[in-house]
């Protein structure tokens, strides 16, 4: 079977999963034959096992004992609980770091990490392949027949840690990588603009990794991301090879980091090679809007998913430990926050991790049986989340269908923003679609969190938010979406660059200027504490530009700062009905939701629900219903206008769903 065509049997569970990460061999048997009676009173039924275990599997070079790993399976087996087994490759072995020092990554100035922590390798080591590849055929050949086996976990948060190689092997491997790209010298220079500083290669042997203290090229260091990530992937894939070879029938994954992006690597683009699309997520306790960072999440993981289901592989229980201060959750967040990731389409609720650690880097981390035992709050709500799900269970392979919103996010975009300097300097990528993303949430609007090359048909609205960077193609389906009826809402720095990190010139944002009938001369960046006066009463922050709008109505004009006089906010109509708006700053949260309720009423986008203020409302449907998910985000009592029986309590709700301060519901519509 080709490595890429994908198992029939694809979700490791009958219904939806629970459970979490597994290091049985942190701990004495009893306490392992706890652990499984403990799962099964919870419902416990997918763990992922092994995920460091590299060391127990090959604990001297080439001498392979899998009785533990047996046992473990049969034990689970035993419970009725499917497994979700890692390849071990993320932990690598003391003893391959003392035969083979030279796999250890290397920062930009060439000091290799020290041994241990994990991910310790260089991922275009040949060395490191050579031996990960082998424990993974030896453990896959192994356990290849278990009842258990239900899914493949390759290695752990690929690129967490070891993402930016610059040792030997590295550079010779990018040198390569970049030959392959541009063919000629005299292509690649112009590519990355080598004339600039007199920096032109003469041979390909000239290109290094690029260092942080040098060219700040931003086409060299938009390179270098994506030759990273495609590194890190070959890793992957190479592995998956294998268990394929081994196990065709098992779905194989590896757990990413979706969040706000730019991630470590270029998640969208391996989509296509795992077998169901799992995601770690963890809240920042400081940020007052968690929730909605997670729910930026999950619409991110649905858009990566195409849709279909995907899978919460890890998130907390309680607090990290990562964190200079980490907050526990507060009263009624665990459920929350699990039952969130579930409203946006997970079929899955799993933690990092099933007990907490007594030692080790992480034993503050909080899990779903934490220090103090069963008799705590988080092992009650863990109970409760067991009950929850299991009265879930028809919600199993709905999917959020419908949404009118979508939101154009690339991940390129990100690294190009960060690569090379900029008007403003650490600038961080997803700030203003944050901010369009919340004012949203707020109205109980579902968005489809994009991909920037996604097909565009169905939707109402979509929104361009800071994509700095976007190609030719993808600029042309935006403006052929408003010109066939859609609305368009473009903001300030999207489109300025192409594929190359190279500005299209003619007036600002170069990939857009058509469409929006306005273009822009020059940036007027914002201090952190500086506001710009709209004369229409809202205001503007980060951001603003001296702006022309020749075929485009203005909708508001700045009144206050350098551009005083010039557009801020101009409207471009269509004679389709579509129109292109164009925001050259990021509004203040009033106007932002004014110029929303503008833009949502004139696209006729509706809300999933309407709901009180901090309620927060997505539906999921199937041939067998439609479920609507209300959490109450508040600390105060809320209501949604549905009608239907709430599954978590069997109460039926006529026109009316009250949920008290932090509450949920999950309507089964009528
Ligand atoms: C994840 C990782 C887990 C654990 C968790 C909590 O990033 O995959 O192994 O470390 O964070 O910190």
């Amino acid at each position: 079977m080709p490595t890429d065509a994908r198992p029939a049997a694809a979700w490791p569970t009958d219904a939806l999963s629970f459970g979490g990460d597994y290091s049985p061999e942190q701990w004495p048997r009893e306490t392992v034959l706890e652990d499984l009676r403990l799962m099964r009173e919870v419902g416990v039924n997918l763990v992922t096992l092994g995920v460091f275990s590299w060391i127990k599997h090959e604990p001297l070079d080439g001498r392979f004992d899998f009785g533990w790993i047996d046992e473990m399976l049969d034990l689970l087996h035993a419970n009725g609980i499917r497994v979700d087994l890692a390849t071990p490759t993320a932990a690598v072995p003391m003893w391959l770091h003392r035969l083979h020092p030279e796999i250890l990554p290397q920062d930009e100035f060439g000091h290799p990490l020290a041994p241990g922590g994990r991910n310790g390798f260089c991922p275009s080591s040949p060395v490191y392949r050579a031996f990960s590849l082998r424990i993974v055929e030896a453990l896959a050949e192994h356990v290849a027949d278990h009842p258990a086996l239900a899914m493949w976990h390759v290695g752990n948060e690929l690129g967490g840690g070891n993402a930016r190689c610059h040792c030997p092997v590295s550079n010779e491997h990018f040198r390569r990588w970049v030959q392959h790209r541009y063919g000629t010298v005299d292509a690649l220079n112009e590519a990355w603009g080598m004339s600039f500083w007199g920096n032109s290669y003469s041979s390909f042997e000239e290109v290094t990794t690029p260092s942080s203290k040098t060219a700040h090229n931003p086409g060299q260091l938009l390179d270098y991301e994506r030759f990273s990530s495609e590194a890190l992937l070959d890793q992957y894939l190479a592995e998956k090879a294998v268990l394929r070879r081994h196990t065709p029938a098992v779905p194989v994954t590896t757990n990413f980091m979706v969040g706000l992006g730019p991630d470590v690597v270029d998640y969208a683009r391996w989509a296509p090679h795992v077998d169901i699309v799992a995601n770690d997520h963890y809240t920042y306790g400081p940020d007052p809007l968690r929730h909605q960072e997670l729910a930026f999440s999950g619409d991110r993981m649905r858009g990566i998913s195409g849709g279909g289901p995907w899978m919460l592989m890890e998130h907390a229980a309680g607090a990290a430990s990562w964190h200079a201060i980490n907050q526990a959750k507060k009263p009624g967040e665990l459920i929350r926050h699990a039952l969130a990731h579930l409203a946006r389409g997970s079929d899955s609720v799993m933690y990092f991790q099933w007990r907490a650690s007594k030692s080790g880097t992480e034993q503050f981390h909080s899990a779903m049986l934490p220090h103090a035992g069963r008799d705590s709050r988080i092992f009650r709500d863990i109970t409760t989340l067991g009950g929850h799900l299991g009265r879930l269970a028809e919600v199993t392979g709905s999917t959020v269908a419908g949404a009118q919103v979508a939101l154009l996010h690339d991940n390129e975009a990100g690294w190009a923003l960060k690569s090379g300097l900029k008007p403003t300097n650490n600038p961080v990528y997803a700030d203003t679609a944050r901010a369009i993303h919340s004012a949203l949430f707020e109205k109980a609007v579902t968005v489809d969190v994009l991909p920037a090359w996604h097909d565009l048909a169905g939707y109402k609205l979509v929104v361009v938010p800071g994509l700095f960077l976007v190609s030719a193609e993808n600029a042309q389906a935006v403006a052929d979406f408003a010109r066939a009826g859609g609305t368009v809402v473009v903001t300030w720095f999207s489109g300025i660059v192409d594929e190359r990190n190279t500005v299209i010139t003619g007036g600002y944002p170069g990939a857009f200027r058509d469409l929006l009938g306005a273009w822009s001369e020059e940036f007027y960046p914002l201090t952190p504490d500086e506001t710009v006066e709209l004369d229409n009463g809202w205001s503007g922050m980060r951001s603003s530009e001296l702006v022309h709008a020749p075929d485009a109505e203005v909708i508001a004009r700045y009144s206050s700062g350098d551009v005083a006089g010039y557009p801020a906010v101009t409207r471009r109509a269509f004679d389709g009905g579509g129109s292109a708006w164009y925001l050259s700053t990021d509004l203040h949260p009033a106007g932002l939701a004014e110029f929303l309720d503008r833009v949502l009423d004139e696209s006729g986008v509706t809300p999933a629900a309407r709901v009180s203020p901090g309620v927060e409302a997505v539906r999921r449907t199937s041939a067998a219903g439609s479920y609507l998910f209300l959490l109450n985000h508040t600390a105060t009592e809320g209501w949604a206008e549905a009608s239907g029986t709430d599954l978590l309590t069997g109460h039926r709700c006529e026109a009316r769903v009250p949920l008290p301060a932090g509450g949920v519901a999950v309507i089964r519509e009528d």
